[in-house]
Formats: structure tokens, C-alpha cells, sequence
């Protein structure tokens, strides 16, 4: 679905029909080839579910709420495109998740109806010593996995503050993401996605000098177990929290493609090495 400068696309979303947080109810079987809209499925018949949260947050009663009221009638605007492109709807007007169905109706934990967008930094240095690539990564409380310390997007923020305001609260670290390098933009495999709301992300990546990296202190912010350097070992990147791990690979073959400053003859072969493997 989204399509990175390297062309990497996502087409058949996975996690989006196998996983689920553990408060949604068991999602429709959707096989592969009826994964698409516009291929029929007489018998789909999709739970519904919207999470507590979600409605406690209704915008429409709850003026700090950070979500769509339930109706969707009561929306001031339905979106009709997101970075997928142009969006299909169904007969009541609610966006269609542009990967395909999920086998959950709804907008489970996600507070918009559509696309629900996240911005992920992704910051990474050369450890000289141990011949590693290591990215900046926090620990989420929620599940316990590293992760880019990424976030959502608030109403009316721009992306880049958005990238440089969620490191500084996870990590402590301020950069000018203005900077960075835009790695993908587009729809996001998540085990929250439904039927009606989804996320899409922004992923930019800066590659740091490693003595400026290394002046940086870290300070895990509130919704981080912790935050540390971690090596990107081919395990550590397959089992980043949701589809970091697409991401990150994305970042590194796209900086094994650019001329850079910070990378000397010796830091390419550590990434070549990685590439390999990865
Ligand atoms: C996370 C992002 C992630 C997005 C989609 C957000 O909650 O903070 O890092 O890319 O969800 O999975």
C-alpha cells in the first residue's frame, strides 16, 4: 500500500487480520484472496467493536477527547483521502481500510474514523567498538518490545514536530527531524487496524555522527520502560513492535544507498555486513 523511496510496498496486511489487542473480540476469518474490497464475501460478517477508551474520548462530548464521536453522522469531516490515496466508503459513509478487510468493524482502540497517523524518528550511530549499527529505541510500557520511539500525530500538528516532539517525551533527545531522511510514508500493518480506522505513518531517519550520538543523554519519558542504544542484531530488528522492523530495514538499505557524512570507509562495511544478514 505505501510505498517507500525504495519502492518497498505492503500489500497483504497480516497483522491486521491475525493479531488483536487482547480487548477485541475474535476477528472474522478473511483469506488471502478475499482480503479485497472489491472482491465479494456474501458471508462476511465482521464483529463490531469500539473500545471504552475510545468513547471516553469523544471529541463531540468531552472537549479534551482525542476521538471521533461514535456517529458517524456527527463527524465534521469524513476523510476521503489518506497517504493510501484515494478512500472507498461504505453505504453509512465510514472510510474503508485501503489494504482491505480485517475481520473487525469499527474503530477498536483507534480514535479516528480512517486513517490514524502516527510519525516515527528513526535515529541511529555506528558503535565503532562493537562493530554494530545501534538505533535509538525505546522499550514500550504497554508490551514490553523495543521500538522506535514514535508516536501519534496530534490534531493540526505538522509531522516534523510531531517526529521531534515524541523523541524528546520517550527519549529526552532533541534533533531537528527537519532534517532527516523521509523513509516511508503510508499505511502501517497494525494488530489495532479495522475495517473503518487504521494507522499510517511517516518514518524519517537521521544518521548521527557517533560523538555527537555519543553527548546525547537519554531519559526514558513516561510511556517508556526505557530507553537505550540498541544493537541492530537481525533478531533485535525482527522483533520490533509492529512493523518497525519494515521500517528500520528500509532506513538501513536506504543509508547504504546515500553519500553521508558521518559514515567513514570502516562504518560502510558494518553496514554492508548488517545488510547481508538482515
Ligand atoms: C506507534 C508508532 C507505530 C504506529 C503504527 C503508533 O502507536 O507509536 O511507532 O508506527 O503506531 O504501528
Amino acid at each position: 500500500m505505501g510505498e517507500t523511496e525504495m519502492g518497498l510496498t505492503i500489500t497483504l496486511h497480516v497483522k491486521a487480520r491475525f493479531e488483536k489487542p487482547a480487548e477485541y473480540p475474535e476477528r472474522f476469518p478473511v483469506p488471502d484472496q478475499l482480503v479485497n474490497w472489491e472482491t465479494p464475501y456474501p458471508g462476511y460478517l465482521p464483529p463490531y467493536y469500539v473500545s471504552p477508551v475510545v468513547l471516553q474520548n469523544d471529541s463531540s462530548r468531552n472537549p479534551s477527547g482525542w476521538a471521533d464521536p461514535e456517529e458517524v453522522a456527527l463527524v465534521p469531516e469524513i476523510p476521503q483521502r489518506s497517504f493510501s490515496g484515494t478512500l472507498l466508503h461504505d453505504a453509512i459513509g465510514r472510510p474503508l481500510n485501503p489494504a482491505g478487510r480485517t475481520g473487525i468493524a469499527g474503530r477498536g482502540l483507534l480514535g479516528k474514523w480512517g486513517p490514524n497517523y502516527a510519525a516515527d524518528p528513526i535515529i541511529t550511530r555506528i558503535n565503532r567498538h562493537e562493530r554494530s549499527i545501534e538505533m535509538l529505541a525505546v522499550q514500550r510500557r504497554d508490551n514490553g518490545q523495543w521500538a522506535i520511539p514514535g508516536g501519534m500525530v496530534d490534531k493540526g500538528e505538522e509531522v516534523s514536530r510531531t517526529l521531534a516532539r515524541e523523541l524528546r517525551e520517550e527519549t529526552g533527545v532533541t534533533l531537528d527531524m527537519g532534517a532527516g531522511r523521509l523513509v516511508y510514508q503510508g499505511y502501517v500493518d497494525d494488530p489495532r487496524n479495522s475495517d473503518h480506522a487504521w494507522m499510517e505513518t511517516t518514518a524519517k531517519h537521521l544518521h548521527l555522527d557517533p560523538e555527537m550520538a555519543e553527548r546525547m543523554e537519554l531519559q526514558a519519558g513516561s510511556d517508556a520502560r526505557a530507553v537505550l542504544w540498541l544493537p541492530l542484531t537481525p533478531e533485535n530488528i525482527r522483533t520490533l513492535y509492529a512493523s518497525h522492523c519494515t521500517l528500520v530495514k528500509a532506513a538501513l538499505f536506504g543509508l547504504g544507498r546515500e553519500e553521508h557524512p558521518a559514515m567513514s570507509h570502516c562504518d560502510r562495511e558494518i553496514l554492508a555486513a548488517l545488510l547481508k544478514v538482515c
